[in-house]
């Protein structure tokens, strides 16, 4: 209790310093908690140099419980030369993707397995370019991201009043939206897509894409839908997806892109044809 409170009081004075110092002088006098994190290393600046795993130990009771925590804390006291990508520390920017203990996911809502007989392996996402250690080149990935044109599109935009009014949705329609929207672009589950890997250097834009793809298709208010769907109805954008599900178990979020596809199959079929909007979207715009 003593410790919750001084911690307290020192969070309202904002002394972060003295926290910190207060809570090492916490775990003195306590059995140190040693976790090996292996964790894969490769310098573009030494290219003659193979990639390799890289030891580190870390005392989990000076260390926060996620995996990103362990991260700053080897690059901050041990290894500043140690790279990845991190921003937000809550699963929302998608940085910090990375494969841990053979799961892609995120480092920042990753809990450290406490059982320090066994090694955390850490590798870069699978099957990518790998631009220095953690840190893959996601430009494939954007560069299919963009193709899908991921903004609203609207066919009579001279006669609507841009930005001037709403465009309408029921709740109905809004609601069709939900486990779409909430994706954060981190491909963890593209780069779990075994099509993903021998097919995705352009062809095939993997789940994540074709979520967001879908997305844009299954919205009310736009109204691209069939150049949208037109656009993928070649062998590999789309027919590359085999049902494996590998991208479902693995997102962070706990979303289902195998389902987004398969919904985009059945447009493309025609075993489902996108619903009339339920409400007149441009009414706000006579
Ligand atoms: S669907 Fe999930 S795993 Fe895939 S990019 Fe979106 S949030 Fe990441
Ligand atoms: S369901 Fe399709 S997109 Fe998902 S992992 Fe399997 S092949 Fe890849
Ligand atoms: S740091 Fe943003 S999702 Fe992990």
């Amino acid at each position: 209790m003593a410790l919750i409170n001084e911690t307290k009081m020192l969070l309202t004075r904002g002394a972060f310093g003295q926290l910190r110092a207060f809570h090492a002088a916490a775990t003195l006098g306590q059995e140190a908690k040693i976790k090996t994190f292996k964790i894969y290393r490769w310098n573009p600046d030494k290219p003659s140099e193979k990639p390799y795993m890289q030891e580190y130990q870390v005392n989990l009771k000076e260390c926060g419980p996620m995996v990103l925590d362990a991260l700053i804390k080897i690059k901050n006291e041990v290894d500043p030369t140690l790279t990845f990508r991190r921003s937000c520390r809550e699963g929302i920017c998608g940085s910090c993707a990375m494969n841990i203990g053979g799961t892609n996911t995120l480092a920042c809502i990753s809990k450290i397995d406490t059982n320090t007989s066994k090694p955390l392996k850490i590798y870069p996402l699978p099957h990518m370019y790998v631009l220095r250690d953690l840190i893959p080149d996601m430009n494939n990935f954007y560069d299919q991201y963009k193709s899908i044109q991921p903004w609203l599109q609207r066919k009579d935009v001279a006669h609507e009043k841009k930005g001037k009014a709403q465009y309408l949705q029921s709740l109905e329609d809004r609601s069709k939206l939900d486990g779409l929207y909430e994706c954060i672009l981190c491909a963890c589950c593209s780069t779990s897509c075994p099509s993903y890997w021998w097919n995705g250097n352009d062809k095939y834009l993997g789940p994540a894409v074709l979520m967001q793809a879908y997305r844009w298709i299954i919205d009310s208010r736009d109204e691209s839908t069939q150049e949208r769907l037109d656009k993928m109805k070649d062998k590999f954008s789309v027919y590359r997806c085999h049902t494996i599900m590998n991208c479902t178990r693995t997102c962070p979020k706990g979303l289902n892109p195998g389902r987004a596809i398969a919904e985009i199959k059945k447009l493309l079929s025609g075993l489902a044809t996108k619903p009339a909007p339920k409400l007149e979207t441009a009414a706000l715009h006579k």
